[in-house]
């Protein structure tokens, strides 16, 4: 690294007009953050004195977006360019330190990248290239006979010989804030796009005598800049294609497909773990040892212990899943559902605010919330907690070992005790206390000799 201080400029106030979108570039997100979030973290790995955020278009959401870190922010009032983007932020910075310059619509920088680049500087100047198969738009990068970095050409500013060169500036660079400040003082305007480039500081510090590194960025998709939907949908899979690698490989964990896995938050989990295709996670998730997870699940906010099924199609959120249970096919688990050990929770199944009991079996399409069920209870098909009066919501608490039978109707405030088995078809108004077997008796009438073809 560098033995001077640093300190960080992110460039955030282009308007990203190409995305076509009322919010702000910058917050666009990938992996489910915004896009300054990212480069946020990985400026903030580098332990700067400083970061400094140049913002302009949709300036007061964005920096609502961060008020809880410690940045600094520029108004740049008109983007009149790169070089008059950083020129907003240079006051705040003193004369000794390094100012590293980053994009924020850049976000799949890492700080290993960045570290390397400052320790390239070495205190004087360095710049993050890339070689692009197709380097149209970007700014090529010239160098002399002997390899030395000399000046960035603007794509709009360069002749046809320098347009064939195919390394170009990724935007990333490091510079003394010293010099920097005179190079941006004497920038001018007259190019052809009418702005104030920051690249121009390379030529002018070529002639003011200071080595400039160049560092070669090897994957490319790190520098790679989101200005339409299409390259911020590129930049999501690649990395989302990141996470799954790293999920692989230093966690162990078991993707059916990592061209189907999307991970838009944290997820950790134990050994031998499978996620099959199309799986969702949000939020913050940890799985324990040998849990396996279905296709087209979505999982958010939620801690399942180790051995647990959950089967296809899925929807879970803000619940805790103990050891051993089975969940699924088509299960909807809402906030605050816990199930313990070995529950069992079957298709179309929905449950919210809703304890269950070891052993316990909700196996098909049942709504059961704000409730508590003890051990190895077991709720029929069709099961319904009415827990809703129409103002407030109320709650069932059912004992160990209750059997309801199919089709019933459970209307809160309720309390089941103990052992008590409940007839198909009942709707339970009153507590029932242990070991009572409650049947609803409302006779069924049958009329013989009746033929429906006779009816008119
Ligand atoms: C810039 C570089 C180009 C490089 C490319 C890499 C210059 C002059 N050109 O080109 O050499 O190959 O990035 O992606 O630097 N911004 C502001 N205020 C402004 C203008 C821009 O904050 O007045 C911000 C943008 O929000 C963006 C970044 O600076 O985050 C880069 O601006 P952009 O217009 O995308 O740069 P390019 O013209 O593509
Ligand atoms: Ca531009």
């Amino acid at each position: 690294m560098s033995s001077q201080p640093l300190s960080i400029v992110v460039l955030a106030a282009g308007e990203g007009k190409r995305m076509r979108s009322t919010r702000p570039k910058v917050l666009q997100t990938v992996a489910g953050r915004p896009m300054l979030a990212h480069v946020l973290d990985a400026a903030a790995a580098l332990q700067p004195e400083s970061i400094h955020v140049v913002y302009g278009h949709g300036g007061d959401a964005v920096r609502a977006a961060f008020a809880d870190r410690p940045l600094e922010w520029a108004r740049q009032a008109e983007q009149l360019g790169t070089g008059h983007a950083v020129a907003q932020a240079l006051p705040a910075i003193p004369d000794h330190h390094q100012v590293l310059v980053l994009c924020a619509d850049v976000p799949l920088i890492t700080p290993v990248t960045l570290k390397a680049l400052v320790s390239a500087a070495n205190d004087t100047l360095s710049l993050l290239t890339v070689a692009l198969p197709d380097p149209t738009g970007y700014g090529r990068v010239l160098r002399s006979e002997d390899g030395a970095v000399e000046a960035v050409v603007e794509e709009k500013d360069a002749s046809d010989a320098q347009r064939r060169i195919n390394e170009v500036n990724t935007g990333v660079m490091c510079l003394p804030a010293e010099p920097l400040r005179r190079w941006l003082d004497a920038l001018d305007a007259g190019n052809a796009q009418g702005e104030y480039y920051l690249t121009d500081c390379i030529s002018m510090a070529r002639r003011d005598g200071w080595p400039v590194h160049p560092l070669f960025c090897v994957d490319p998709w790190e520098v790679q800049g989101v200005n339409d939907r299409a390259q911020l949908a590129a930049v999501e899979r690649a990395g989302q294609h990141r996470q799954a690698v790293a999920l692989m490989r230093e966690q162990g964990l078991g993707l059916a497909d990592p061209a189907r896995f999307d991970l838009r938050g944290e997820l950790s989990v134990g050994q031998d773990c499978f996620i099959d295709a199309s799986v969702l996670i949000e939020g913050t998730v940890t799985l324990g040892d040998d849990v396996h997870v279905g296709p087209f699940t979505r999982l958010c906010d939620c801690h399942i212990q180790s051995g647990t099924r959950v089967l296809a199609h899925c929807d879970i959120e803000g619940s805790e899943i103990g050891h051993g249970c089975r969940v699924g096919p088509f299960a909807r688990l809402r906030p605050g559902t816990a199930l313990a050990d070995r529950a069992r929770v079957g298709n179309f199944v929905e449950t919210k605010q809703a304890w269950v009991g070891p052993d316990s079996k909700i196996n098909h399409l049942s709504y059961i919330g704000d409730s508590e069920l003890g051990a190895e209870v077991n709720v029929g098909a069709g099961t319904i907690t009415c827990n809703y009066d129409g103002r407030k919501k109320h709650r069932t608490r059912i004992g160990d070992r209750v059997f309801i039978g199919s089709n019933t109707a459970l209307v809160a405030p309720l309390a089941v005790g103990e052992g008590v088995t409940i007839g198909a078809g009942t709707t339970v108004r009153e507590d029932i206390p242990a070991d009572t077997l409650t049947v609803e008796t409302g006779r069924v009438r049958q009329i013989p000799g009746w033929r429906s073809e006779e009816r008119d």
